[in-house]
């Protein structure tokens, strides 16, 4: 398997949290990575973007709503058209939702399952942690 260093990293989620700091430490470790980073928020996105170029990676800054087919569609054809191929794809993007359980939305109504050509699946994840076990 070839290093991190030479393949392409596709993280979702990745303009805050566990997606920004993820990025970060890969741009620090393996300098040269080459990143597709998604989130929602362009400022804070393209923040993240700046310190893994920083850092030492070449970076795609790709402004995605998972939510969205056609913006997920998007997402896949530029890192495709930037890069060429996706070697890993991270898919961090979600929330969670505290409280108690007859007050959490349903999970088909927050789970999001997306198909791309080649079967691949972008789930936005949904994290429920019951507060009994926190
Ligand atoms: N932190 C924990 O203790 C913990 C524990 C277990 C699992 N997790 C899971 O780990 C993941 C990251 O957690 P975190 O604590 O780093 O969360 P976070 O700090 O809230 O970051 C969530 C990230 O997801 C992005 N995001 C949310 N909805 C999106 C959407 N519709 N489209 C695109 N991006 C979206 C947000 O960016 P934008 O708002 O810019 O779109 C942000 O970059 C989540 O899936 C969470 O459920 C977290």
């Amino acid at each position: 398997m070839p290093s991190l260093s030479e393949q392409v990293v596709l993280i979702t989620g990745a303009s805050a949290g566990i997606g920004a700091a993820l990025a970060q430490l890969l741009a620090q470790r393996f300098i040269g990575i080459r990143l597709v980073l998604a989130a929602r928020n362009v400022e804070k996105l393209e923040a993240i973007a700046a310190l893994c170029r920083f850092a030492g990676a070449e970076v795609l800054a790709h402004p995605t709503d998972l939510e969205k087919i056609e913006q997920v569609e998007a997402l896949a054809q530029a890192a495709i058209a930037k890069f060429g191929r996706v070697d890993a794809l991270v898919n961090n993007a979600g929330y969670g939702q505290m409280g108690p359980v007859e007050l959490i939305l349903a999970v088909d109504e927050l789970s999001i399952l997306v198909p791309w050509e080649d079967g691949w699946h972008f789930p936005l994840g949904v994290y429920i942690v019951p507060l009994n076990l926190l």
